[in-house]
């Protein structure tokens, strides 16, 4: 049933470090749920932000020398402009140090001091400062954290605390009468497990003789907010809470928080008996999802393992990374990140699949029906099947929606177009084309390009760019469709031109880039470098003499090239980009002064320069006529 309005979240992250994939996985899920929202008519709310406030903030603050709210300037513009990249469609993006928020949490705070929920004692304990945690003796494992499995600092101080140990009896029994409430069920089952264990109340603020960075508590200016107590409140600041009653009544209780399941307990616990308290209606659905791992081990910045996102949006398109990512991750379940499946999922999938059967139509049309597409003719018992395989991959995707399955709905679409592709073999259009009666040739390709009509429509929440491409060339309106024009077969007009011919999907046929981890504090593609160290590298032109193949290595040639007089010999990796022939003449630009080195039993003297993106390689030459040999500065 569609829900009157829909409001989903995704945590708002920490402004300690710049993003990684981890991070863009959460957002690009919770972009394609709004997007399908609102193609579904359903008026929609989504929200995203950064968590500003608290130790890592001020930590990253002083390492980096600067005011934690510079820290927080500085690191949000690259959440922010990763998402415009990534095409997030967030409706409203909360950062934790905007008045419109810090004046809410003090209003809260205030109002549960009045009403008895918090009072003063002594706070001796753990905390953790990676997960802004605080720990009892009997949480640790083996003295360390039982979340990231780090050091703890030990704390002794005169604190607030939330009565939050009051609202466990009332937890356990909500969240057995709501099984929705807690999503997947194994995640649910684990909340119930940790409240098996008396809840401690909840230590909420932290004297700023020791952090300052936070929000004031309004009634003691000595300390200020513990973070999660700040950030949790976000997904109700932002919806209007104790400020537009009318706003916060349109999408409050939100559909669903997304998060991690890294912060599963501050959302199944701490959230929902600080919701309680102030008398606020639950959230329907905490959905937590589970990591991307390297290896082995959770990516995380502090592991130093991180994939940069725009690093992989940049080789091989925005769209193919949203998809690979929803499509690879059986959402709840870990899931292993590895360049090579990401290559393998978007060339079996994207290229072979859905790229391969708009080639096949456009091509079929063009040269067959003068490039428009033609109306259908009678059935055979092959139509039935396709327009059955068709539909239930638009049932199979609503569902797997309302299951939070979308692995399971993006699988269902690409079998229908594996199925179209099938049809199109089995049927032979081409041999059709031969007969006079044209018909049956109308009947066929009409079937494949409604199909494919009704495949841009499911995939475009996923790949809005590349399906409304994909529109383009099948000559339909570029805006993407309304989700109930996909259940209906026969929607495509016959007659319809065909737009602008386009690959959609060029294979990727590059072997994975070196993993290139970023370290700790560091900016994305600000790798700097000295001066000094650049200049000792030596880059001059040099004029190709005659190129070969390196037996045995389809992807090498073997280069004789003349730097200012000197020949030298240089084996390049360039074999699939050009042919040996075309290769004489040119000056091209070469590392004069690397190491020699043995490539596949080769002697190569230097180093040929090239830019790369995707699967396109062209070597970098200069501008006009130079001798070989001249130095680039
Ligand atoms: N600021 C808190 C959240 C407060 S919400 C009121 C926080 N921020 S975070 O920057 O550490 O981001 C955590 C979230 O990023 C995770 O819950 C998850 O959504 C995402 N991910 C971070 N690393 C991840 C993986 N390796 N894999 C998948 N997602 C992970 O915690």
């Amino acid at each position: 049933m569609k829900p009157s309005s829909f409001y989903v979240t995704t945590p708002i992250y920490y402004v300690n470090d710049s993003p990684h994939i981890g991070h863009a996985y959460t957002t690009i899920l919770a972009d394609v749920l709004a997007r399908y929202h609102r193609l579904a008519g359903v008026p929609t709310f989504f929200l995203t932000g950064s968590d500003e406030h608290g130790q890592k903030v001020q930590r990253a603050a002083e390492k980096a020398g600067i005011t934690p709210q510079e820290q927080a300037d500085r690191t949000v513009v690259h959440f922010q402009a990763l998402w415009k990249k990534l095409g997030i469609t967030h409706d409203d993006f909360i950062r934790t140090t905007e008045p419109r928020h810090t004046r809410v949490v003090r209003k809260i705070l205030q109002a549960l001091y009045d009403q008895g929920e918090i009072y003063k004692a002594e706070y001796d304990g753990w905390y953790c400062v990676p997960c802004e945690r605080f720990y009892t003796d009997r949480d640790l494992q083996a003295g360390k954290c039982v979340e990231c499995g780090r050091s703890l600092e030990r704390i002794t101080e005169s604190n607030y605390f939330f009565k939050m140990s009051a609202y466990q009896d009332w937890l356990i029994r909500y969240i057995h009468e709501h099984p929705e409430f807690i999503q997947p069920d194994f995640r649910r089952n684990e909340t119930l497990g940790f409240l098996q264990k008396p809840l401690n109340d909840l230590c909420i603020s932290r004297p700023k003789s020791r952090l300052a960075w936070g929000i004031d508590l309004p009634f003691d200016s000595g300390f200020v907010t513990y973070v999660w107590f700040d950030a949790l409140v976000n997904y109700i600041s932002a919806a209007g809470y104790l400020d537009d009653d009318a706003r916060f009544q349109r999408w409050w209780p939100a559909n669903y928080h997304l998060i991690g399941k890294d912060i599963l307990t501050t959302h199944t616990v701490y959230w929902p008996t600080m919701l309680k308290a102030m008398g606020v209606p639950m959230p329907k659905t905490i959905f937590a999802h589970g990591w991307w791992l390297i290896g082995d081990s959770k990516m995380s910045k502090s592991a130093g393992n991180v994939i940069n996102p725009i690093d992989l949006a940049d080789r091989y398109g925005v769209d193919a990374f949203r998809y690979f990512l929803l499509a690879e991750m059986t959402l709840g379940q870990d899931c292993h990140f590895s360049e090579e499946a990401f290559i393998r999922r978007c060339n079996a999938d994207l290229a072979n699949d859905v790229g391969n059967l708009l080639s096949r139509i456009t091509k079929l049309v063009t040269s067959y029906c003068g490039g428009i597409i033609p109306a259908p003719g009678e059935d055979t018992a092959d139509e039935p099947i396709l327009r059955q395989a068709v539909l239930k991959a638009v049932k199979t995707m609503e569902e797997s929606l309302g299951r939070m399955r979308l692995d399971l709905g993006l699988a269902a679409v690409i079998g229908a177009v594996r199925e179209a592709n099938r049809y199109l073999e089995k049927r032979q259009p081409w041999t059709l084309a031969k007969q006079t009666d044209k018909r049956p040739l109308g009947t066929v390709l009409y079937h494949a390009a409604e199909t494919l009509r009704i495949v841009s429509g499911l995939l475009y929440p996923v790949m809005p760019d590349k399906m409304i491409l994909l529109r383009r060339t099948l000559g339909l309106p570029a805006e993407a469709p309304a989700l109930d024009q996909l259940s209906v077969w026969g929607k495509l007009p016959p007659d319809t031109v065909l737009g602008e011919t386009v690959i959609l999907f060029p294979r990727i046929t590059t072997a994975p880039a070196e993993a290139k981890p970023l370290a700790a504090g560091q900016v994305p593609k600000t790798d700097l470098v000295e001066y000094a160290d650049f200049a000792k590298i030596q880059l001059k032109t040099a004029r190709i003499l005659s190129a070969e193949k390196v037996e045995g290595a389809d992807k090498l040639l073997k280069l004789q090239i003349e730097i200012g007089g000197e020949t030298r010999q240089i084996v390049a990796g360039i074999a699939q980009h050009y042919a040996p022939a075309d290769l004489a003449g040119k000056t091209v630009v070469v590392v004069a002064n690397l190491k020699p080195a043995n490539i596949r039993g080769v002697e190569s003297n230097g180093m040929l320069l090239a830019a790369s993106q995707g699967p396109a390689l062209r070597l970098l030459t200069v501008d006009g006529d130079l001798p070989s040999g001249a130095g680039i500065k």
